[in-house]
């Protein structure tokens, strides 16, 4: 089989590298790819990012399952343009992919369908925005409408805070979205839940757990996401039950009843808390269409099973017979971002020789480029290494001995990925 997986993170090249695995697999194309996949015997990095061309190229190479890794694509749809040329691609449609483009179709999704949430109002006049952020408690968290990376959420401390995030949001500034979220600060802690849906049945990954936080002891502000463990014991076989019940089922359900049915990898962020000592509630706080990065990077390397089983049995509506069997271990990876990352990274900085990788270690690129057969950074967040080991400890101690061996100028990253799951 041919495959063609659309990106150039470290979420696709774990991808990539996961799916050149299989025995069934003769070749993996990515686009755009980046310098990991570039040095790659077994990726082809090809050089095509509009979505018209991306079909032509999937036609004339006779690709047969095409698999998205971001959320751009999708919410421009690209699964739409692949299906109407009877291209096999697994992810949600334009319409589908509001689930993440658009907070405020999410928002009223999950209440419509009883998805608990925390409490919210919409709005795009800021005189509005603001005296409702006058009568609620703080802090309080503001969000942008549409796709922002990861970085369109303000959680704000004061009420200054609030109103120049909603100046900014809403405001006259010329690139703002124009519609803001603003909801009830929730306290929990949090859980990647990434499921995969073929419309109608429901396959759940392995769970994971975030660093959104820039700085260590989650200090600093939100970034896509600074390094990632699996699986996160915080949810236990109980909460994974309450969390399919409560978010996951109706979500699926409630997007096929509405006419949305949706096909992809479903990501649900999920706030676990309780109240007064009673049982533990969960609260979803956003969905994304996609796979998270930089969770996917762990959940690869603990997928012992082949992936191309389970994505054709997604493409044929038969994930009700998939099956899948994970490494043991835990596996947690550490992003090294650029300098000025996420305001204004800088790219362009040489990456000296990376450590070699092995069965326990790999290093996943995302913002690299080879420039003159040097590698560079050309992105925020640049690449994430990730370990295999007995106990979150272990893995995150190989991790971070691997990256004292790894040094570019400016180079940035927590030192204390998986300290929720440690302490
Ligand atoms: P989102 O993109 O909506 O997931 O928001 C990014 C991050 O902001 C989340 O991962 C949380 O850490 C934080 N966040 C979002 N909504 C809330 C909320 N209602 N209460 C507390 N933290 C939140
Ligand atoms: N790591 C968070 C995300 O992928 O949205």
């Amino acid at each position: 089989m041919k495959i063609l997986i659309v990106g150039s993170g470290g979420r696709e090249h774990a991808l990539a590298w996961k799916i050149a695995q299989s025995p069934r697999v003769s070749q993996v194309y990515i686009a755009p790819g980046n310098g990991g996949t570039f040095y790659s015997k077994v990726i082809k990095n090809i050089l095509i990012t509009d979505i018209n061309d991306l079909a032509k190229f999937a036609i004339d190479q006779d690709i047969n399952i095409t698999v998205v890794g971001p959320e751009v694509p999708l919410s421009d749809g690209i699964v739409d343009v692949f299906r109407s040329k009877n291209l096999k691609i697994f992810g949600p449609t334009k319409s589908a992919a509001r689930l993440e483009s658009s907070k405020d179709f999410a928002k009223e999704f999950m209440v419509r369908n009883n998805i608990p949430t925390a409490k919210y109002s919409t709005f795009t006049d800021v005189s509005m925005a603001k005296s409702y952020v006058q009568k609620e408690k703080l802090p309080i968290v503001i969000k942008a409408d549409g796709l922002a990376a990861g970085k369109g959420v303000v959680i704000a401390q004061t009420i200054e805070e609030a109103y120049n995030t909603i100046d900014d949001m809403i405001g006259e500034n010329e690139n703002s979205l124009k519609k803001v979220v603003i909801e009830e600060y929730l306290v929990g802690e949090e859980a990647s839940f990434i499921v995969m849906s073929d419309g109608k049945n429901i396959f759940p990954l392995a769970t994971s757990q975030d660093h959104k936080r820039l700085k260590d002891g989650d200090n600093g502000p939100n970034t896509g996401g600074m390094g990632a463990y699996s699986p996160a014991n915080l949810v236990t076989p109980d909460l994974h039950c309450k969390i399919m019940e409560e978010v996951i089922i109706p979500t699926i359900k409630g997007m096929s009843k509405e006419g949305n049915t949706f096909t992809g990898f479903l990501y649900a962020g999920i706030m676990i808390g309780t109240t007064d000592g009673s049982d533990k509630w969960v609260k979803t706080l956003e969905f994304n269409c996609r796979m998270g990065d930089p969770e996917t990077q762990p959940i690869m390397m603990r997928m012992k099973s082949d992936f191309i089983d389970i994505l054709d049995h997604a493409i044929n509506g038969t994930l009700d017979k998939a099956e899948i069997i994970w490494d043991d271990r835990f596996a947690l990876g550490v992003v090294l971002a650029a300098y000025n990352y996420p305001e204004n990274p800088r790219t362009g900085d040489e990456i000296k020789q990376l450590p070699l990788e092995a069965e326990n270690m790999m290093i996943f690129h995302a913002g690299t480029k080879i420039s003159n057969g040097l590698l560079k950074t050309n992105g925020g967040r640049v690449m994430c290494v990730t370990a295999l080991g007995d106990s979150v400890k272990k893995a995150r101690e190989i991790a971070y001995d691997t990256i004292a061996k790894i040094n570019f100028n400016g180079m940035q990253y927590r030192k204390d990925i998986g300290w929720r799951a440690i302490k």
